[in-house]
This record gives structure tokens, sequence and C-alpha cells, in this order.
């Protein structure tokens, strides 16, 4: 049986723009991958499992590279919360290989969709900030078209 697709797949938004481009750069891979998760059938489910973990280790790594070269203080924190996420991942692709539970599957997709404007506005911003202090001597200027503010609604 095919789940039925959810009604509104992620989508880039400026609000997620931190202003280091290499970084805002992979987070548009990973909206679209989590919005090409929510719009799998079941039947395409795993390849696209496979290609979030893909994207997610290399999306993890490239970070905490930055961090490690440019000795970034608090690195860790940042570093254990991708490795909560991965491991994770893994334990969700094993009981869909397992036994073909499509809903821990959404699930996951769902706890992703929660999960990532948090870690990018506290976590990935911060570091955004300092690898583009380092680029460019200063922090950048990030212009968000379409943000309401929270007071204007
Ligand atoms: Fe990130
Ligand atoms: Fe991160």
């Amino acid at each position: 049986m095919t789940e039925p697709k959810t009604a509104a797949a992620m989508e880039w938004s400026d609000s997620f723009v931190l202003g280091y481009p290499a970084m805002d750069h992979t987070h548009q891979e990973f909206v679209a991958c989590v919005a090409a998760l929510q719009r799998a059938d079941d039947a395409d489910l795993p390849v696209r499992l496979q290609a979030f973990a893909d994207h997610a280790m290399a999306h993890f790594q490239q970070e905490e590279r930055w961090m490690t070269e440019t000795d970034f203080p608090a690195a860790q924190c940042h570093a254990d919360e991708h490795a909560a996420v991965l491991k994770s991942v893994r334990e969700v692709q094993a009981l869909l290989a397992e036994r073909g539970d499509v809903g821990v599957v959404r699930q996951l997709v769902q706890a992703l969709v929660d999960w990532f404007p948090g870690h990018a506005d506290y976590l990935d911003a911060s570091l955004s900030h300092w690898m583009a202090k380092r680029s460019y001597g200063g922090a950048p200027v990030v212009l968000r078209r379409g943000v309401a503010s929270p007071a204007s609604n």
C-alpha cells in the first residue's frame, strides 16, 4: 500500500539563509533531499533514504571539517547533534530493510523537518558567521525576503 504523500513538502525559504554561501548551498540540498523523501511513494523510500543518508554524511562532515580546520570553539555539541541524526537514520534504514517499516521512515522525515530550523538557527548559524568572518573579515549581511516579523500577523 502506498502511504498518502505529505500535502506540503519542505521548501527552501529565505529564512534558512545564514550568509556563508557554501553552507547555504548544502542546506538547499538538505531541504531538497527531505522534500524528495516527503513526496516519495513507499517503493521509492529505500533509495530516497539512502540519498538522504549520503547527503547527511557529506553535509555534516563538511561542517565538522570547517570547525576542525578553524579551531571553532564548542564544536563538540554541534558534532554530537550530527552524530545523533546519523544514528537515527541508520536505525531507520535497518528497520526499513529488515521489516519494510515505512511508518518509521515517515516519522523520521517529519522529525528532520522539525529538527532542521532549530539546528540551523542555533548551531549552524554561529558556524556560518564564524566562517564568513574568516573569509570576508566581517559577519555577513543577510537579506531575507518575505519573512514576516513576529509582530506582523
Ligand atoms: Fe548544516
Ligand atoms: Fe550542523
